[in-house]
């Protein structure tokens, strides 16, 4: 194969960012097809990308033999439907973060690529950002040392209108708020860089917006001999939004955003500049970088660099993040199946309690 036929499912926000990018792939990737509950939206979608094909329904994508390529661009809760059903139907799938809004969906999305022998991908394009690359060679080569301390924070705001979308601001259908889809992504980063940690402790508020899920975190998380304070809001009313990441280490510190690595020690610094300059300069914006790593991963038969493995890692920090909000307590990582927030039914019950014991409070 040296082409792919493509279809996106889901014409809202983020679609365009999959349309762009497909179409900059030329000859190897050919937009067929786009869907969208909303009808209208699918067919304006699919004139303004020049898509032949548009529908309200997923199935007239799924059944053609000219698509192997499906970008999932959909609200989370129908992320694992939509996407075990076109791996079903033989079709490699790319699906926008997060994953699932559970493990108990995540789980049954790999199993599904895995007994299809199809790719799943899930986007998690600041992986894809040079600095990013950057930051993560210096830790591995040790050249700052041992990380002992890290602050991560995504501290954004949305205007109440963002949640005036029917499926965002609630736990059925968002799976969580300013920790599973904007957070999502800086906790992926620290995934990337320090690794799975062993336990979390999480507070989460809603403060500012009127709905079910929050738009406040405080979190810390811990590995051994290190820890990590998190935030994440969607009410920080600051000029603009501010992502930061600050890891500390026995022979300096790295910064993002923007990248700035240190070291007191003159060796060290020349070593992390001697490193930084073999990444080259990201030409295209991350989203487009992993849009096209995934369709080179389908031609060249090889893993895409963001398997569906490393959303369902992320997703795990995440789910244990509301669990032990749920619960007021320290939750221990790995979660199990038996875990109260594994399955979508258990988390949903453990959201609902929490919510019903914070209105009695308040
Ligand atoms: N990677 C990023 O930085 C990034 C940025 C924004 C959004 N996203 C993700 O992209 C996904 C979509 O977000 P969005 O902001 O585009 O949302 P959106 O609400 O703008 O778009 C979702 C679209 O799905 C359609 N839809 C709903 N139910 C459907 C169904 N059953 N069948 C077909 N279409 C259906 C809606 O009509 C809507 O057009 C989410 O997972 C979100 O987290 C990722």
């Amino acid at each position: 194969m040296d082409t792919v036929g493509v279809g996106i499912i889901g014409a809202g926000g983020i679609a365009a960012a999959h349309a762009k990018a497909y179409q900059m792939l030329g000859a190897k990737a050919h937009l067929i097809g786009v869907v969208d509950i909303d009808e209208e939206r699918a067919r304006a979608f699919a004139r303004r990308y020049e898509i032949p094909v548009w529908s309200g329904e997923s199935d007239d994508l799924l059944k053609r033999d000219d698509i192997q390529v499906v970008s999932v661009c959909l609200p989370h809760h129908l992320h694992a439907p939509t996407t075990i059903a076109a791996l079903q139907a033989g079709k490699h799938v790319l699906v926008e973060k997060p994953l699932a809004i559970s493990l108990e969906e995540a789980d049954a999305m790999i199993r599904a690529a895995q007994k299809a022998k199809r790719h799943l991908g899930v986007v998690f394009q600041l992986r894809f950002e040079s600095d990013v690359q950057r930051a993560r060679l210096i830790l591995e080569r040790g050249l700052i040392g041992a990380p002992f301390y890290a602050e991560v924070s995504c501290l954004w705001w949305r205007r109440p209108m963002y949640y005036e979308n029917t499926w965002r601001g609630k736990w059925a259908t968002e799976g969580g708020g300013a920790v599973i889809n904007q957070a999502t992504h800086h906790l992926d980063l620290l995934l990337y860089m320090l690794g799975m940690p062993s336990r979390v402790y999480a507070e989460i508020d809603t403060i500012a917006h009127r709905i079910e899920v929050e738009d406040w975190c405080l979190a810390t998380l811990y590995w051994e001999g290190m820890k990590a304070s998190f935030c994440a809001s969607t009410c920080a009313e600051l000029e603009t939004d501010s992502s930061r990441m600050m890891i500390l280490a026995s022979n300096g510190s790295l910064q993002m955003f923007p990248f700035r690595p240190h070291s007191r020690q003159e060796e060290r610094l020349l070593q992390i500049g001697e490193v930084c300059r073999t990444v080259p300069e990201q030409e295209i914006p991350g989203h487009t970088a992993e849009i096209h790593d995934f369709v080179f991963s389908v031609l060249e038969r090889r893993e895409p660099r963001v398997p569906a493995t490393e959303g369902r890692r992320a997703l795990e920090l995440i789910t244990a993040i509301y669990q032990s909000a749920f619960v007021g307590d320290v939750v221990e990582l790995p979660l199990n199946p038996d875990s109260p927030c594994y399955t979508t039914a258990g988390k949903l019950e453990m959201a609902r309690r929490f919510t019903a014991n914070r209105a009695k409070r308040t």
